[in-house]
């Protein structure tokens, strides 16, 4: 039965088992954490042949590129065309750099405000308010790269298909929006892959900003777990289709794939937006790290190198989700006092509680030795109007150590939800 239905008396019946399950569950003294998507150890393990896929200084020359020396800003060709495999565009719409697709996001973010976009008439900070939309739940590190540059930030509601984009068509009328966070496949938290249809209605926005910026963060364009690859439309061809060539840059990186302290992260615009980009970012830097980029060509090789890599990290990862998926399934799910997503690639788990339950379940967990990502990180500011979204990052700890979290997240939530009910 579900426990909204459930009498006083049963409620506090209840709560006394949860508050001493939660006793038991302390007692333990554990020290986990769940919060944030890093790859586990054996992970880390599968790229170990990069460490010697590279190892003649004959290989160090490509193509008659120098990969020790400066030159090639853009990253070596051969690079390139691996991503541009990847993602379904062009080689010459990609620049290949250092590890952090991040860094890159929040230097396109820096440029538009030092020098402004390809179509801004002026630099960003010269604008008396910039906003930017925040499809929520979403990926904390995107907000906060808004927030630091004093962005109002907009959230958005999301849907099974995506952004609600009733919502998207409506606010762009205002000149101040100037962009959008997005992460297409497989999105944080939830897991969700856009629809066609969203895809489409993105890459036709006539935003009433000239300069309005698409940021497609495909951080997990292969990430499956469960299943084959899920072929996904290329943003770039779909924007140029509609009219709009330079409105998105498209952001991906090895992270999740090889290591990610040390892959090669890019960017995909139009052939415009790149000679812009290339103009200013010259300015920065000479050149990336073209030895680490050729070491991931050789040990990746191609679009199908690369899905067979992630298969691997597919056999390591489902085990985890499945595990977080059953405990749910079967301590959460039949008491109706939280709901959930069942993603088949990316990192994370999202789960809503009951409103007004997310902070407690938080806290609950922090005392009881386990680190989640803290309640309302997925929305802006910090600030989840409902109360009730949590993260869960199942691919960091040892399989044994993910079901002692379960265990304390399932406690935690059941106790949080008896607390709330009985405040009623
Ligand atoms: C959606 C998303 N984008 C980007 C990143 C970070 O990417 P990178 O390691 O390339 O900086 C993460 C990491 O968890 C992520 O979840």
């Amino acid at each position: 039965m579900k426990w909204t239905e459930l009498s006083k008396n049963d409620l506090l019946k209840l709560r006394g088992d949860a508050q001493k399950d939660y006793a038991d569950c302390v007692s333990k003294r554990l020290h986990l954490d769940m919060s944030r998507g890093k790859p586990g150890r054996e992970q880390l393990d599968l790229s170990n042949e990069m460490l010697s896929v590279l190892n003649d200084p004959a290989q160090l020359i490509i193509d008659g590129v120098e990969t020790r020396n400066y030159g090639e800003l853009g990253g070596i060709r051969q690079c390139r065309a691996l991503f541009a495999d990847i993602l379904g565009v062009k080689t010459e719409e990609v620049f290949a750099a250092g590890n952090s697709s991040l860094s890159l996001m929040y230097d396109t973010i820096a440029k538009a405000y030092t020098h402004g976009l390809l179509h801004s008439e002026k630099p960003w900070s010269k604008l008396n308010k910039v906003k930017f939309l925040c499809p929520s739940p979403g990926y904390d590190r995107h907000f906060a790269i808004s927030e630091s540059f004093g962005m109002e930030l907009i959230a958005v509601g999301m849907n099974e298909q995506g952004p609600d984009m009733d919502a998207v068509e409506e606010l762009i009328k205002d000149e101040a929006v100037k962009g959008m966070w997005c992460v297409p496949k497989y999105s944080n938290p939830e897991g969700i892959i856009y629809g066609d249809e969203t895809v489409r209605r993105i890459a036709c926005l006539k935003p009433a900003a000239k300069d309005f910026i698409v940021m497609w963060d495909n951080a997990y364009c292969v990430h499956e777990f469960e299943g084959d690859f899920v072929p996904f439309k290329d943003i770039l061809t779909e924007c140029r289709n509609a009219g709009n060539p330079d409105m998105v840059f498209e952001f991906a990186s090895t992270s999740k794939l090889t290591f990610p302290g040390a892959g090669v992260a890019c960017f995909a615009c139009s052939e415009a937006n790149m000679a812009y980009m290339k103009k200013l970012i010259g300015v920065q830097a000479i050149s990336y790290d073209k030895i680490n980029q050729l070491r991931h060509v050789l040990f990746l090789k191609n679009k199908q190198g690369v899905l067979e890599h992630a298969k691997k990290h597919a056999k390591l990862l489902k085990p985890k989700f499945d595990a977080v998926l059953s405990a749910l399934d079967e301590h959460i799910a039949p008491l109706g006092i939280a709901a959930y997503h069942r993603p088949k690639g990316g990192y994370f788990i999202s789960l809503n509680t009951l409103p007004g339950c997310a902070k407690r379940t938080y806290k609950l967990m922090k005392d009881a030795g386990v680190v989640m990502t803290e309640a309302g990180a997925t929305f802006p500011y910090g600030i989840d109007p409902k109360d009730q979204n949590l993260r869960i990052a199942p691919t960091l700890p040892p399989l044994s150590e993910l079901y002692s979290a379960m265990e304390a997240l399932c406690i935690c939530i059941k106790l949080a939800a008896l607390e709330k009910l009985l405040k009623f």
